[in-house]
């Protein structure tokens, strides 16, 4: 999955004396992580603060994915080291893939980190924190085949309280060879349907009206009740098709998103689904990776170019409104320009709405990594890389001009960040659209409208548009003004 994001998160736990400071890197799993380790210090008595000044305890849950993001998050702890010195009392955690990938190191070159806590540890937070106020070190890097933290309540941090993730499955089990993710999350393993049902349902009642289903590869949800619950029969297995349908049902004012999708497990199945539900959103984030077959088969995607536009074709045919959105790597060992130009022409096919794209970072321990030279100058992946971004932001400008002078379903999420006079909100495709407040003023005024604020849907029509934005009025404005 990507969305590679980082951010500080805001609490909204209730007054307490011990403060937890998390600041969060890396993927929206990580992110949706970081409210299982609130809630597991939420049960320790410990609210989450935004100011670093106030906190006992500072935790960072880190990213590997790319070199950058490794090198971000030891800035950050040169910072906390310093902080330290002033504060000698306050505790200092490193959770997540940096935690699991450097495991010990952390501690022995990083002299000032107390806790060094894995992705499947967390549970084991109090233990290690009493260690810790103990006078050791501690770390727990153990990975579990069971673990999901099915049965912990998320804080909801930093929330809009319209919009949450919710995490349907641990770990990897492909083995892309450029991939640090088997290595920090371990073997993949999904969580029991109930509980994500009785989550998601939770969030419904509390007022949500979006939730995103998050897995590294969502496509191969796979749940089969433990024998024992089922009487001797053989439970029916629960497929990711089902789990859409499930999650669809709570209600038809409850969008459901999910990522990430893998070309090589999606199925028909899952693209009927979405066709069968209008709630289940109809954008698929689809990474392709690379356009040559050839450099496909060195990274281990396990599909080739003919068949992940087929699936894309597939995705046409059954979904005909749906966006598509990918993620691309470029400079991947031995990647040639021609394995870049065929990069550039399957973009062309396929027009993504949207992209991240990276240059090639190589991750120790990885298949790429022993069996691979990386062997692209940094140049030539720069270069390579720009020819990309423009490329997509040409689609992007194209594909957000085609939303343009349609209507569109638009959940509100709350003040724009650019104007407050502004308001914004997503469609079905999770485009952006923002428009005027003063049309959600007008229209109730006017018209009596239904209650226009965070939380409800309104209909907009777009005028403009620019590569990350649609802008356009609500509808019952256009109306009023007409
Ligand atoms: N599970 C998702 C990907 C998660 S990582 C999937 O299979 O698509 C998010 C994205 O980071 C990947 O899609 C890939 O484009 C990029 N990425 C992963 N490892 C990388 C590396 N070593 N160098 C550059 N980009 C990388
Ligand atoms: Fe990494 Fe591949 Fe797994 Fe995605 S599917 S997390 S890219 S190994
Ligand atoms: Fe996510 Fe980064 Fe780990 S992308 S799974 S936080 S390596």
């Amino acid at each position: 999955m990507s969305g590679q994001f980082s951010g500080i998160l805001k609490g909204n736990l209730p007054p307490t004396d011990k403060f937890l400071y998390m600041e969060s890197y890396g993927c929206q799993m990580n992110f949706s992580d970081s409210e299982i380790v609130a809630s597991v210090m939420a049960d320790l008595g410990y609210g989450v603060t935004e100011e670093l000044e106030q906190a006992d305890v500072v935790m960072i849950n880190t990213c590997s994915i790319r070199e950058n993001a490794e090198q971000k998050v030891r800035a950050r702890l040169q910072h906390f080291r310093a902080m330290k010195r002033h504060k000698p009392t306050m505790i200092i955690g490193v959770l997540g893939c940096m935690a699991e990938r450097l495991k010990n190191k952390l501690l022995e070159q990083e002299q000032l980190v107390d806790l060094v806590v894995g992705p499947d540890a967390y549970k084991d937070l109090p233990g290690l924190l009493e260690q810790v106020q103990g006078g050791q070190q501690a770390v727990n890097v153990l990975l579990s085949r069971e673990e999901t933290y099915a049965e912990i309540a998320p804080v909801r941090l930093g929330s809009n309280g319209v919009t949450a993730f919710v995490t349907i499955m641990r770990g990897c089990d492909n083995m892309c060879s450029f991939c640090v993710v088997p290595f920090t999350r371990g073997r993949e393993r999904s969580r029991d349907p109930h509980s994500i049902y009785q989550e998601c349902r939770e969030l419904w009642a509390q007022g949500y009206k979006e939730v995103t289903l998050l897995g590294q590869n969502v496509d191969s949800y796979r749940w089969q009740a433990p024998a024992g619950e089922t009487k001797g029969e053989e439970s029916p297995t629960f497929l990711f098709a089902d789990l859409l349908a499930y999650i669809a049902s709570i209600s038809p004012d409850l969008r459901v998103r999910f990522s990430t999708s893998h070309p090589k497990d999606i199925t028909d199945e899952v693209l009927h689904t979405m066709a069968r539900h209008d709630n289940l959103c109809k954008n698929i984030h689809l990474p392709v990776q690379s356009g040559s077959s050839k450099v496909l088969t060195r990274m281990n995607r396990t599909y080739d170019r003919p068949w992940y536009l087929e699936r894309v074709e597939a995705i046409r045919r059954i979904l005909p409104d749906c966006a598509i959105t990918t993620d691309i790597i470029v400079g991947f060992c031995g990647e040639t320009e021609e394995d870049h130009r065929e990069t550039l022409s399957l973009m062309k096919l396929v027009r993504f709405d949207s992209a991240y794209m990276f240059a090639y970072s190589e991750r120790p321990g990885t298949l790429a990594a022993r069996k691979y030279p990386d062997d692209v100058p940094e140049e030539i992946k720069k270069r390579r890389l720009a020819e990309v971004m423009a490329l997509q932001d040409q689609h992007s400008v194209e594909r957000n001009q085609e939303e343009e002078c349609k209507v569109h379903s638009v959940l509100i999420e709350g003040k724009s960040k650019r104007s407050d006079q502004d308001w914004c909100g997503r469609n079905s495709r999770n485009k952006m659209v923002v428009f005027p407040g003063k049309d959600v003023e007008l229209a109730r005024d006017f018209i009596g409208a239904k209650d226009l604020s965070p939380g409800s849907y309104v209909d907009v029509t777009v005028h403009r548009s620019t590569k990350a934005t649609l802008m356009g009025q609500v509808v019952e404005f256009d109306a009023v003004q007409a």
